[in-house]
């Protein structure tokens, strides 16, 4: 902590990006950074208490998204990463007026990429960022020719924080949640939900060969890339290593990542500061 702060001061450029998800999810974010960002020091925070995210209404999920980047400006982030969908579809916008600090979200990127690989786009995500349309809004607003299907599947994420990842009834939800997206003959289909990309292999065996799955984590990775350069932040030092938090159980968090992770993460408990959203009437703090 008292090594945070000293660099916070001096060379911001070496201070933490931060990273958040209800779970594990944010973790497929956590790898593309790893991959494209290795210099970059990592706060990722998985606010466990309170998940799933994706049946939660917008109010709840701006509160949750307040207080998290409230707490993330106090330990010095110099970016946030929304490793949520849910987050991005519902806070996004009212978040980059909150806080002055860069924050970037997986959709853009997302279906910048998706619609460069095909015209007959299917979206899986949770309740929440289905029903808010905001993939199907972004992918038209780039390529008002592509066609969109977007399916809820409220099952995923409990089945992925239950570790139920080689079960067949997951295998069964996946088929259901998939059938009519296979009816439309979609050509892609987007991980709408971070979570997601930890089923890959059983939706692989599910979709026919020529369907092209995109995981905008890889993209939103490359964006925060292009911003750290533009705003001259990037570290070329070695980092720190990953600070892990949660709002729940830690040793929960860490028995289920290690799988993700190659090694088990010391996880800390974090209690987020007791803020309520109200818009600020001059619009920017942090
Ligand atoms: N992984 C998050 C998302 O991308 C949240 C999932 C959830 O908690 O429902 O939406």
């Amino acid at each position: 902590m008292t090594n945070d702060l000293l660099i916070s001061r001096g060379e911001p450029q070496r201070n933490r990006i931060g990273v958040f998800d209800s779970g594990v999810g944010g973790l497929t974010v956590l790898r593309e950074l790893y991959r494209q960002l290795p210099n970059e020091s990592i706060l990722y925070f998985a606010d466990t208490a309170r998940l799933p995210y994706g049946t939660r209404s917008a109010r709840e999920i701006l509160q949750f998204c307040f207080e998290i980047l409230s707490w993330m400006v106090q330990q010095d982030v110099k970016m946030v990463v929304l490793a949520c969908n849910t987050s991005d579809a519902l806070a996004l916008e009212t978040l980059r007026g909150e806080f002055n600090i860069p924050i970037l979200g997986l959709i853009l990127p997302g279906s910048r990429a998706a619609v460069q690989q095909g015209r007959r786009i299917g979206v899986i995500a949770t309740p929440a960022t289905a029903a808010s349309n905001a993939y199907r809004r972004a992918l038209l607003e780039i390529d008002a020719t592509a066609q969109v299907w977007q399916v809820g599947c409220p099952e995923f994420v409990p089945l992925v924080e239950q570790n139920r990842l080689h079960d067949p009834y997951t295998q069964e939800v996946a088929l259901q949640y998939l059938m009519p997206l296979l009816q439309q003959r979609i050509d892609t289909l987007v991980y709408g939900c971070t979570h997601y990309p930890h089923l890959a292999p059983i939706l692989r065996q599910i979709l026919p060969p020529h369907v092209k799955l995109v995981d905008p984590a890889e993209h939103v990775v490359a964006a925060a890339a292009q911003e750290l350069d533009l705003l001259g932040l990037k570290n070329t030092l070695p980092p720190l290593p990953t600070r892990f938090c949660v709002s729940g159980c830690p040793e929960e968090f860490a028995k289920l990542s290690v799988q993700w992770l190659g090694c088990t993460p010391v996880v800390e408990k974090t209690y987020l500061p007791a803020v309520s959203y109200s818009p600020s009437p001059e619009g920017v703090r942090g």
